[in-house]
């Protein structure tokens, strides 16, 4: 048997900006989905939050794969990915991404799996990278193919790819290197670490979920993609450039720089329409007392990034709105296989 944990992750700053090719700075936080896997004949899944124990037989899932990959292809074309969302909902989303690791590996025998965790589903804060990757690894560990890291993050982004139809690629970075990662799409992508810049932890940050999103990453993306090209243009321009603001700030520790910057991402992420009533109503109360919220992921609900330098007065003004704050570990390590 073999565990292999991997965490989730926040944007600090850059969510939908970083679809339109500007940067993003995100962290993996000290959530993490577990897997214990083993070989086996076919393919089986446990996780205790999605109901009954699968099994379907090897071939199957390699096809389902396949089948992914095509409608992936198709989609690409016609700029419309419901082919292949539809295909990967659900617990199919498991099956095609073990399918894909090992038709990618030429395994032609099963792995069982068991999957754990803390990590707020489906929630802005990297469930499904989280999955993609220690997927990824597991196969790979199971069957002593020695992946590293970068290959098991390169397969990570094709099941990225089959969930959300064209990612930036940066939530399964974070998760896969883990720490915090300056990430720009391009080809390739820039994948920076800013541990040398940023050597200190980051604290007096909460997560707090407002609800989980109705509609999924790839549908929310789709909708900034449908906006009207000058609205969205100035949001992801003042959100790439308050990103640049923001890898200053951190380098010299200035926190209420740092804090301004994450409240005018949120500003921003309303004007794009991910934001939600519930997102608005916390992110205000929060700024009125001094301190930053925001967003995480796609947004459309789910969870927020908040941040007071007096973490104490911002968990009771959390708890007084009725929500319940979380805390959270920014900076952790990325995928690992534990002892
Ligand atoms: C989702 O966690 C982040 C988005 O920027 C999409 C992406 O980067 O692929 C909304």
């Amino acid at each position: 048997m073999v565990t292999v944990s991997v965490p989730g992750k926040v944007h600090l700053i850059g969510e939908h900006a970083v679809v339109y090719r500007e940067p993003a700075i995100l962290a993996a936080i000290g959530m993490r989905i577990a897997v214990g896997a083993r070989k086996t004949d076919s393919v089986r899944v446990s996780d205790r939050e999605m109901g009954p124990d699968l099994e379907w037989p090897v071939r199957e899932c390699k096809e389902a794969a396949e089948k992914a990959q095509r409608l992936w292809e198709e989609g690409n074309k016609k700029k419309d990915f419901s082919g292949v969302f539809s295909l990967v909902k659900g617990s199919n989303f498991k099956k095609v991404a073990i399918g894909h690791v090992l038709n990618k590996l030429n395994i032609d025998s099963g792995i069982s799996m068991g999957f754990s965790g803390n990590i707020p589903m489906g929630s802005g804060v990297g469930t499904s990278a989280a999955l993609a990757v220690v997927i990824a690894k597991a196969v790979s560990e199971v069957y002593g193919k020695g992946l590293d890291n970068l290959q098991v993050n390169e397969l990570a982004f094709d099941i990225e790819k089959f969930g959300h139809g064209l990612p930036s690629g940066g939530d399964n970075s974070v998760c896969c290197f883990g720490g915090l990662v300056w990430f720009k799409k391009g080809n390739p992508n820039t994948i920076e670490s800013l541990k040398g810049e940023v050597p200190y932890n980051l604290e007096n940050f909460v997560l707090v979920q407002t609800g989980k999103p109705v509609k999924t990453t790839g549908e929310l993306v789709q909708q900034v993609r449908d906006l009207d090209p000058s609205v969205r243009e100035s949001a992801v321009k003042a959100i790439g450039l308050a990103t640049q603001e923001m890898r200053k700030a951190l380098k010299e520790k200035d926190f209420g720089k740092m804090q301004a910057l994450i409240n005018l991402a949120q500003r921003n992420l309303k004007q794009l329409g991910v934001s939600t009533p519930e997102i608005d109503t916390l992110a205000e109360a929060v700024f009125k007392i001094g301190g930053a919220a925001k967003l995480c992921g796609a947004g459309g609900g789910g969870v927020v990034l908040c941040y007071h330098r007096d973490k104490e007065k911002l968990k009771n003004k959390i708890r007084e709105l009725g929500f319940e704050p979380m805390e959270v570990e920014l900076g952790v390590e990325g995928v690992r296989v534990e002892e």
